[in-house]
């Protein structure tokens, strides 16, 4: 087991500093899993960090999933054929830029819920969620023979709140559960008082000044070991930001500070990969700023896996500690498949009738109230009166487009400096319909509640207007129809285009967006991520086992416009 004595850890009695680096396996396809251990343990290091999502292991109160890139235990035991020690963070709450912060969104069905402390209904679907995921945990653990040294208990908890018995309650929530050995937590070195606990080893997150870090630990706990829990290497964007970077040379030296003074570490990140699908996190401070599809995070291997310069630098470091091992590791390919040209499979709205997830309600209920996560929501109701009126979009949340008499009249954003928009009823009778994205929740700070759709009630021409017809859209719903699809063209975006293109070899790709706004792209099935004209990012990394030899189906879902109708896959990302 791990143990720690004066300042220092022991691995089964013996001196050990670890040597980490975080790959989250819920961003990476599980073919590659193995890829990018290798290339972690080919860099000296010798244990792996990731956190544990829950969103993503209970995506509706009760229904478990731990297949595909939720195969939490298939990522361990890789792990551990590669004798590479692992350190979990299961805690309800991660950040680390994913959607909610890895809450579950229908927490939020919730009104009156309170996140992160000692709410009771929070705590029991705490303990519903443990109840599962920590018998998966225990057979794991190192003392039972696994490769598991250590388990953080919540994140960054002194950044967020002060509920000491919240935290005593993740603890004993686990050590009930059967997990022994180390328990630590993680903070900045400012926030290590009320982040931390009695019993579970404190710990220091931070980019750089580690002398200074350092200090600030030994000033809390003189005889904690000098641990770097989140070494950041990089760092995340935002769309419509600059794509940030940090040289390698300055990484490596801030790396070789924290091991000459007898640190151990944890990269963060390693490898961060991708968010696909709608699992991006967001940030909300003046404003409103999701995350982008991208993981990259500038660390030791891009987005797509592939080495940086950076990885061989703080290699360099690392092997002055330590033996680096020997490793071939097989390059995968990456192909520029070329264009391809999609056709126009209709409106979203000619696929209305196909869905069932429609409900009516006298006031417009959140996305979470109406049971939907993730995606595109649509409100509609009829406004009986004509003329110009003033419809206040606060609380529409992220973005709308809305459309009177099937007419686009605006786009509105959480961001936009006037929350209010003038719409004209030219008819007795008028149908007014919202049609809300959802541009991923909040995963830090006091905003963290961040409920989606339409949040407060619509207020037009000095009323409240009631009455909704509510449509939730999971891409399935035209994924799957496209064939179908019979005409009736109603001419509004958002639109579906469809195409194929065969694949003679299969390898990594890139799917370049230039004449397209803002959408997501599914590929056989898969949803990729969002893209976004705004930038940096502008391709979409596709990893090759997504694709199969022979045919394969591209489907975009584009909300805004379109100049040209073709799609090109490139062997090279396009990032900032
Ligand atoms: C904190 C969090 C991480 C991540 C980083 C920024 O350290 O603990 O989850 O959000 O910030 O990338």
């Amino acid at each position: 087991m791990l143990e720690t004595r004066n300042q220092s850890f022991y691995l089964n009695g013996e001196p050990f500093r670890i040597l980490s680096g975080a790959i989250h396996y819920f961003r990476v396809v599980p073919e590659y899993w193995e890829d990018r251990l290798k290339k972690l343990k080919a860099c000296g290091l010798n244990t792996v960090e990731t956190y544990i999502p829950w969103n993503v292991h209970e995506p509706r109160k009760g229904e478990f999933v731990f297949t595909g890139m939720a195969d939490l235990e298939g990522f361990v035991t890789a792990a551990q054929k590669l004798g590479l020690y692992v350190i979990l963070r299961p805690s309800p709450y991660i950040c680390a830029e994913w959607e909610f912060g890895g809450l579950p969104a229908w927490l939020l069905q919730d009104k009156n819920m309170e996140l992160r402390c000692s709410h009771p209904a929070f705590l029991k679907h705490v303990e519903d969620y443990y109840d599962v995921l920590i018998p998966k945990i225990v057979p794991y653990l190192i003392e039972k023979g696994g490769p598991v040294i250590g388990l953080q208990v919540e994140n960054e908890y002194g950044g967020y709140g002060n509920d000491a018995s919240y935290l005593l309650f993740l603890r004993d929530a686990m050590r009930n559960r059967g997990i022994t050995g180390m328990l630590f937590t993680s903070d900045g070195p400012d926030m290590l008082k009320s982040g931390s606990l009695p019993d579970v080893l404190p710990t220091v997150n931070f980019g750089s000044r580690p002398e200074e870090g350092f200090e600030k630990l030994k000033q809390f706990q003189s005889d904690a070991p000098a641990m770097c829990m989140e070494y950041w290497i990089g760092w995340f964007d935002h769309w419509g930001g600059e794509h940030h970077t940090r040289g390698g040379e300055d990484a490596a030296e801030v790396l070789d500070e924290m091991l000459r003074a007898g640190g151990s570490i944890n990269f963060y990140m390693f490898h961060g990969g991708t968010n696909f699908g709608f699992m991006n996190g967001a940030n909300q401070y003046e404003s409103y700023s999701p995350t982008i599809t991208s993981y990259d995070y500038d660390a030791l291997l891009t987005e797509s896996g592939d080495y940086t310069d950076k990885y061989w630098k703080c290699k360099h470091i690392v092997g002055r500690y330590t033996d680096i091992p020997d490793m071939e590791i097989p390059e995968i390919p990456k192909v520029a498949y070329g264009d391809v040209l999609l056709s126009d499979m209709g409106s979203l709205f000619d696929y209305l009738p196909d869905t069932n997830s429609k409900m009516n309600s006298a006031y417009p209920l959140t996305m979470e109230q109406a049971g939907q996560n993730y995606g595109y929501i649509l409100y509609k109701t009829a406004v009986e009166f004509p003329g110009k009126y003033e419809m206040d979009t606060r609380g529409i949340h992220d973005r709308a487009f809305i459309y009177v008499n099937g007419e686009h009249q605006h786009t509105i954003y959480r961001n936009d400096e006037k929350q209010t928009v003038t719409l004209s009823f030219s008819q007795s009778v008028n149908t007014l319909e919202i049609l809300v994205e959802n541009m991923g929740r909040v995963n830090y700070g006091n905003n963290l509640k961040d409920p989606k759709g339409i949040t407060q009630g619509i207020w037009l021409n000095n009323q409240y207007i009631y009455n909704w017809e509510i449509t939730s859209f999971e891409p399935e719903m035209f994924l799957g129809n496209t064939k179908e699809y019979k005409g009736m063209p109603d001419e509004r975006y958002p639109r579906v285009f469809k195409g194929t293109f065969t694949a003679d070899t299969v390898g990594d790709t890139f799917v370049s967006l230039s004449e397209w706004t803002k959408g997501n792209v599914f590929v056989n099935g898969f949803n990729l991520g969002r893209y976004w004209s705004e930038g940096p990012q502008e391709t979409l990394y596709l990893p090759g086992p997504l694709l199969k030899n022979g045919e394969n189906e591209i489907v975009v879902l584009e909300l805004e416009g379109n100049e040209g109708a073709t799609i090109t896959l490139l062997d090279k990302p396009q990032l900032g």
